[in-house]
């Protein structure tokens, strides 16, 4: 790639956002528990190893999640179903309440290993070891060592691309929606 590709607008923030959003992912809730239960949305969810079992989850400096996880020991993560947008918008709006009040409207249970709420219906659902935290500019990378991992019922992911959130939509080899 030419350098000035690299360089000015291009490494804007709002740019790199739209740009890198060209990524489609699922989406989770990840969660700490406790006496100040917390719950994040986050797209940035990545499996890492299996032998030991590690997953990924990059978490901005600035949200409270962050300091949440820095005074945790464990977390747990949900990943979203297709119905559950609503969940991914709760926990994604600033402006929801704090502590155990933020999960009044969703349905969730406590961890069998950790306590640490999880969502009830998500495609699967794990809860983590705080195993390492990199830092990666203005995210830490928290990997996490798998301690439980639950499969909930077969349904369509959540998605999210270009900042909407999406659904499959259905194609067969031929490109014909079904
Ligand atoms: C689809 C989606 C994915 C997100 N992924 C992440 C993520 O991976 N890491 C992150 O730090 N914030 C992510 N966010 C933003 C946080 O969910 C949002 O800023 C939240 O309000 C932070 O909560 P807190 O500061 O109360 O912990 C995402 C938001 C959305 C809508």
């Amino acid at each position: 790639m030419a350098p000035e590709r690299l360089s000015g607008r291009a490494l804007e923030p709002g740019t790199l956002r739209r740009s890198l959003g060209a990524f489609a992912t699922g989406v989770t809730l990840v969660t700490v528990g406790g006496r100040t239960p917390h719950g994040m949305t986050a797209n940035s969810f990545t499996s890492v190893s299996l032998d030991p079992p590690l997953v990924l989850v990059c978490v901005d400096r600035g949200a409270l999640m962050h300091a949440s996880l820095e005074s945790h020991a464990h977390f747990g993560l949900s990943v979203l179903s297709s119905r559950q947008e609503p969940v991914a918008r709760h926990f994604a709006d600033r402006r929801r309440p704090l502590g155990a009040a933020q999960f009044d409207t969703v349905d969730w249970f406590p961890g069998r290993a950790t306590g640490v709420p999880l969502i009830r219906d998500a495609l699967v659902t794990l809860e983590c070891a705080v195993w390492r935290g990199y830092a990666g500019g203005d995210h830490t990378i928290y990997v996490g060592r798998l301690l439980t991992l639950t499969d909930g019922p077969e349904a369509e992911a959540l998605l999210f691309h270009a900042g909407r959130f999406r659904q499959l939509s259905h194609t067969d080899s031929s490109g014909v929606a079904t």
